[in-house]
């Protein structure tokens, strides 16, 4: 990241900046002494919560009555879910929170530590400010390399916090204005404003045809070039205004059998964020590192809100099952997990599905919370 994008990306999170250092990867925050000072509130309570768990009643089942040494939650986000697994293993020893937002970490540090306090419980709260792709590494570092291997149960809530999508200046949404950002954290190597202006038409094109499964993504990319060529695209209603969309409309794509009605400018902000996080990049190498880092019996959950996240995970677990056919094989050279490569027919399986199909949230809550109407949920058990 460019100098000029830290500082911006420090403006938007100074007053959380200036309680967490980037540069280091785990660092305990947990204190004791420090009273936490906020209003009762369950650890599980959507009431004042900035960002509602979805699939909690799955995820707290998927987990109950299992041994729950060590937790990893790999976007632990506003700690929502992590709270409640902890209010459901008050004895567990360990939870290990990872996120690259450190405005995650600051809301879900008081939360964790209330639910902490309501339980009685002596865990140990670790917080770790960076990608969830070298969980190994933290998991090699923490309390002595104690926790590599000998995980219990890991959580992956992919993709956006409420926090995130809310916020203007952080640049996720087009239903308001900010700047073009887009980064989930400091880490990121490219803002969306960067990309967009200084992608070429054809890697443009590429990303909104691969990570947004947008049929015109040749005209977007092309439109997107020319408008630039006149002025640099720095907002995020001046992208969804270059692309043809105003942020606001109502238009939407054609109602197709089986389609979802979507804002037509979803699928390229959708992809210019995948795009700026490696959101696939980094969970293409995490699953094996997270199937790896689980004790026998273990159990990895992943929420999942688009097909191609979805995919991910699915073939990834196929493979750790063993169950992946050559032709799933061969046709997913993009999903190539190195850790998992040859689990089919060259090594046993190293894991169990235990959802045959991908776990849906009830009508219930995709009234409630209309995020978890595309969350899917699938959970694999390390043999
Ligand atoms: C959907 S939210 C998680 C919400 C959380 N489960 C809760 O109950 O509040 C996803 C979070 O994961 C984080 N995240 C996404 N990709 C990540 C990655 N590769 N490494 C670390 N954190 C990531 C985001 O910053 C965001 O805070």
């Amino acid at each position: 990241m460019s100098g000029g994008n830290r500082q911006v990306f420090s403006s938007v999170v100074e007053s959380v900046a200036a309680r967490t250092d980037p540069d280091i990867d785990v660092s305990n925050i947990h204190d004791d002494r420090r009273s936490s000072g906020s209003k009762a509130s369950t650890s599980n309570s959507e009431d004042d919560s900035p960002h509602v768990p979805v699939l909690l009643d799955e995820v707290l089942s998927t987990f109950q009555g299992r041994p729950m040494r060590i937790f990893v939650d790999g976007t632990l986000g506003a700690g929502g879910h992590s709270a409640a697994v902890l209010t459901q293993h008050p004895n567990m020893q360990l939870l290990i929170g990872i996120d690259k937002d450190p405005v995650a970490h600051s809301i879900a540090q008081k939360r964790l530590e209330q639910a902490k306090s309501d339980t009685h419980s002596s865990v140990t709260l670790r917080h770790v400010l960076g990608d969830f792709r070298g969980m190994k590494g933290y998991l090699d570092q923490a309390e002595g390399g104690a926790a590599a291997g000998a995980v219990s149960a890991i959580l992956l809530d992919l993709g956006m916090s409420s926090m995130q999508v809310d916020t203007a200046e952080r640049g996720f949404s087009f239903a308001q204005d900010g700047p073009l950002d887009m980064r989930m954290g400091p880490s990121a190597v490219a803002s969306a404003e960067e990309i967009v202006n200084s992608w070429s038409e054809a890697d443009l094109g590429r990303i909104f045809r691969e990570y947004g499964e947008e049929r015109a993504w040749r005209r977007i990319a092309s439109k997107i070039v020319e408008v630039r060529e006149q002025k640099p695209i720095r907002t995020t209603l001046q992208l969804a205004a270059a692309i043809g969309f105003q942020g606001r409309s109502r238009r939407t794509t054609p109602r197709r059998p089986g389609t979802k009605q979507i804002h037509p400018a979803t699928r390229v902000f959708q992809a210019l964020r995948i795009a700026v996080n490696d959101e696939l990049g980094a969970l293409e190498m995490a699953i094996p590192d997270a199937i790896e880092s689980l004790e026998p019996g273990g159990r990895l959950a992943i929420i999942s809100f688009h097909s191609l996240e979805d995919r991910a995970v699915k073939w990834a677990f196929l493979r750790a099952a063993g169950r992946a056919t050559p032709e799933e094989e061969e046709h997913g050279p993009r999903w190539q997990m190195a850790g998992l490569d040859g689990a089919s027919g060259n090594r046993p399986a190293i894991g169990q599905i235990l959802t045959k199909r991908p776990v849906l949230a009830q009508e219930q809550e995709a009234a409630r919370n209309p995020r978890s109407r595309s969350a899917k949920l699938r959970v694999l058990e390390k043999l």
